[in-house]
């Protein structure tokens, strides 16, 4: 079973689309669920109304606050995301990193999000890649950050998304190749057999995310070894989505 997650990050712009979206969304979902366990991650303002009206459809939140204090304007906290029904919660996204999350801030996240009892999607990361491998103590400094004070019962809440930053979004420099992706889906499960066990290390899901289309999903998976894929744009474009959900159905 792989495990495929769409990151609509601030779209739709109206909750009709957001609704439009969902409904083709949980289509795709019905018809790959044989092969595919299918996370859609909504903006915050639309998960109760997608919950209500799609209530099939698996949600996640993209965010979450490091507090529960209520005195935190414009934040949204654990307890508020599983009341809107999500069970899962993005957290490291390189696009919150930039704007101020450090390796402190997400551990933190994590552990709101697990007191929750939410399952928090992990995203790790280089910014750019060096021939010397620093980008490998980047990603490992990453994990070791957040899974800190989480013991061994609760790993397996955990998925974590390796996306490299130069391969995000519209400003990515270029794809990563599938060797890419292996090798660091190898070194992150090393990294969880070191922290953990080897028993313990395999139930996590190893994903890959940055630029994932209809066109390289397949490799990503099959030569790349991930568990599954975490999409931004193409989420958002439910033709190329169900292509790109029917080609990781194998
Ligand atoms: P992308 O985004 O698929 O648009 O590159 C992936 C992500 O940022 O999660």
């Amino acid at each position: 079973m792989k495990l495929l997650i769409a990151n609509w990050k601030m779209a739709p712009e109206t909750p009709k689309q957001a609704l439009v979206l969902a409904k083709a969304t949980v289509a795709i979902a019905k018809k790959t669920k044989k092969h595919l366990h299918l996370v859609v991650c909504v903006p915050f303002v639309y998960l109760t109304s997608v919950h209500t009206s799609v209530r099939t459809l698996v949600l996640g939140a993209q965010d979450v606050a490091t507090t529960t204090s209520v005195a935190s304007t414009g934040k949204i906290s654990a307890p508020l995301i599983k009341g809107t029904g999500a069970t899962y919660c993005i957290v490291g996204h390189s696009e919150t990193r930039a704007l101020g999350d450090t390796n402190e801030t997400v551990k933190e996240k994590v552990e709101r999000l697990l007191e929750a009892k939410l399952n928090p999607i992990l995203c790790v990361g280089e910014k750019e890649r060096d021939s010397h491998g620093w980008y490998l103590s980047t990603v490992k400094d990453q994990i070791e950050s957040a899974l800190g004070g989480v013991a061994k019962p609760q790993l397996k809440r955990f998925v974590i998304a390796y996306e490299p930053v130069w391969a995000i979004g519209s400003t990515a420099t270029r794809e990563a190749t599938p060797a890419e992706c292996t090798e660091m889906i190898m070194f992150i499960r090393k990294i969880l057999v070191d922290m953990y066990d080897e028993k313990t290390a395999r139930v996590v899901s190893i994903l890959y995310g940055g630029s994932v289309s209809e066109e390289n999903a397949e490799a990503f998976v099959t030569d790349g070894g991930a568990n599954g894929l975490l999409v931004g744009r193409v989420s958002l474009q439910s033709k190329r989505f169900a292509k790109l959900a029917e080609r990781i159905s194998i």
